[in-house]
């Protein structure tokens, strides 16, 4: 190109971007909260037993604008995705027993009926073994109806058992108080400082005095990314100091996850009392 002609061209893909910026304000979304006993998205012959346990909760994004050029991300197609092509032991994340998790509840010596919430917990096996060991007010919350309906398909007539919960983390406002909440790997996917807050909000809400946290996250020695998205990681300061106004922590350690694939992951797990 030219000395006379680049100028205008720079002006040119100026303009082009700053369009584009422009565009991106005109995408608007509504996000709307539909709560019913057996949506159709999870599958009518499921709910046809009518299990009086089983409730969704289905957030949805709108889109509403009409002007788009840059899509947003959308979280809840991306794991959607996941779900619906990879296996359960393909995925990097896979834990055939859930040690870590299981070693904090029976740290707290958690009475059977003790309301639990694993959030994110998409189709881990956490939940068949709380079942194993005789829970009886077990609930998983994830933004997805494919990880959770394969959930439920693997624990078969048992899952009615459960509380099946299909919401973001990050706009979810917690209807009831629970007295454990656990959630290993999904907080680190909230980047945004205004859904962080939101969710340690929820969790606040959505514990009972005293109750218990446990925070399973990529530690500072850990991966940048986590399934092809960007995640935030934690020390045991950074994350402490973030709960500070509503838990006390009880302990933080750091453990090296081995994925299928043989890699290793630097979690940093921490637990939390709610204060009273
Ligand atoms: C890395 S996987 C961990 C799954 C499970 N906790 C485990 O330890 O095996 C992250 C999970 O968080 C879920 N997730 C990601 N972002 C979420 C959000 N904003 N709200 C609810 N779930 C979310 C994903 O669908 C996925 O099941």
């Amino acid at each position: 190109m030219d000395n006379v002609t680049a100028p205008f061209a720079r002006v040119f893909r100026r303009g082009f971007f700053f369009l584009f910026a422009q565009r991106k304000t005109f995408e608007v979304f509504k996000t709307s909260e539909v709560l019913s006993e057996c949506p159709a998205s999870v599958g009518m012959t499921r709910c046809a037993d009518k299990a009086p346990r089983v409730t969704f909760s289905t957030s949805s994004r709108k889109h509403l604008g009409k002007f788009t050029f840059m899509q947003n991300f959308d979280r809840k197609e991306h794991w959607e995705k996941i779900y619906g092509t990879k296996s359960l032991n393909e995925v990097s994340w896979y834990q055939p027993v859930p040690t870590t998790s299981l070693d904090m509840v029976k740290l707290f010596n958690l009475p059977k009926d003790a309301k639990i919430i694993d959030v994110g917990g998409g189709d881990s096996l956490l939940v068949d073994h709380l079942l194993e060991l005789g829970y009886t007010n077990v609930s998983v919350l994830d933004i997805t109806e494919n990880a959770i309906e394969r959930a439920m398909e693997r624990i078969g007539a048992n899952s009615q058992h459960v509380k099946w919960i299909v919401a973001d983390a990050a706009t979810y406002v917690p209807n009831q108080q629970y007295d454990f909440w656990h959630d290993r790997a999904a907080f680190h996917f909230l980047t945004d400082k205004t859904e962080v807050n939101h969710y340690i909000q929820a969790i606040s809400k959505g514990l009972k005095p005293n109750g218990k946290l446990v925070l399973g996250t990529f530690s500072t020695d850990g991966p940048l990314k986590c399934s092809g998205i960007e995640i935030q990681k934690y020390s045991e300061k950074s994350i402490t100091e973030m709960l500070k106004p509503y838990f006390e922590k009880t302990n933080c350690f750091t453990i090296n996850h081995e994925t299928p694939s043989g890699s290793k992951q630097n979690f940093l797990f921490c637990s939390f009392q709610k204060f009273h």
